[in-house]
């Protein structure tokens, strides 16, 4: 990690007990806000990625559009979202996982990639790994090659990161909080 990575951490506001009590928050907002920090982590992301000849950006809702569209833009890309339920307005695969009350479900447009397509998929924040997981698999079933998974942060300690890992999917993230 150096100054670079450093840079965007401090940039990263932990809210306590949000959204409930025992629970940081890490928000990322304070790092959008902040064009030299917002610049910075984009720019992480376009010299690890420039070279490995992606086809397109994977985002999903709704902080890793923010992160994953202007990351496309710069690399050249199309970018595709992965959506909560009920939004997209065309045929859709979706994948359904486990949160800590409840299930949740993304959905993609069946459309949105071709078989064998190079997608890398962005998000703000890795916590458990559901949501990226659910990620990969909605890609995966649509043919593409998920050449690596990337966030801004991850939590290391509620295990995501390393089921990601497990998974054979590559993951990149910018910064930890323990
Ligand atoms: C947050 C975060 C990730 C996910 C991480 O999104 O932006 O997408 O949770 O948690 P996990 O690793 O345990 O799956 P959230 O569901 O709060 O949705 P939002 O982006 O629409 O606020
Ligand atoms: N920050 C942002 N999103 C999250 C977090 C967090 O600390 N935990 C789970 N989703």
């Amino acid at each position: 990690q150096n100054d670079l990575h450093d840079l965007v951490r401090r940039a990263i506001r932990s809210v306590p007990d949000w959204p409930k009590p025992g629970v940081t928050f890490r928000d990322i907002t304070p790092v959008l806000q902040d064009p030299r920090a917002f610049r910075v982590l984009i720019d992480l992301f376009v010299y690890r990625y420039m070279r490995q000849r992606l086809d397109l950006v994977a985002g999903i809702d709704a902080r890793g559009f923010i992160v994953g569209s202007v990351l496309a833009y710069e690399l050249n890309l199309g970018f595709v979202p992965v959506r909560k339920q009920g939004k997209l307005p065309s045929r859709t695969v979706s994948e359904s996982y486990v949160l800590e009350y409840g299930n949740a479900t993304v959905e993609m447009h069946a459309d949105a990639v071709r078989t064998g397509q190079r997608v890398l998929l962005v998000d703000d924040l890795i916590a458990t790994g559901g949501t990226m997981l659910a990620g990969i698999k909605l890609l995966q079933r649509l043919g593409a090659n998920v050449v690596e998974a990337a966030a801004v942060i991850d939590l290391p300690e509620l295990g995501g990161s390393r089921a990601i890992a497990a998974t054979g999917t590559p993951l990149y993230t910018v910064c930890q909080f323990g």
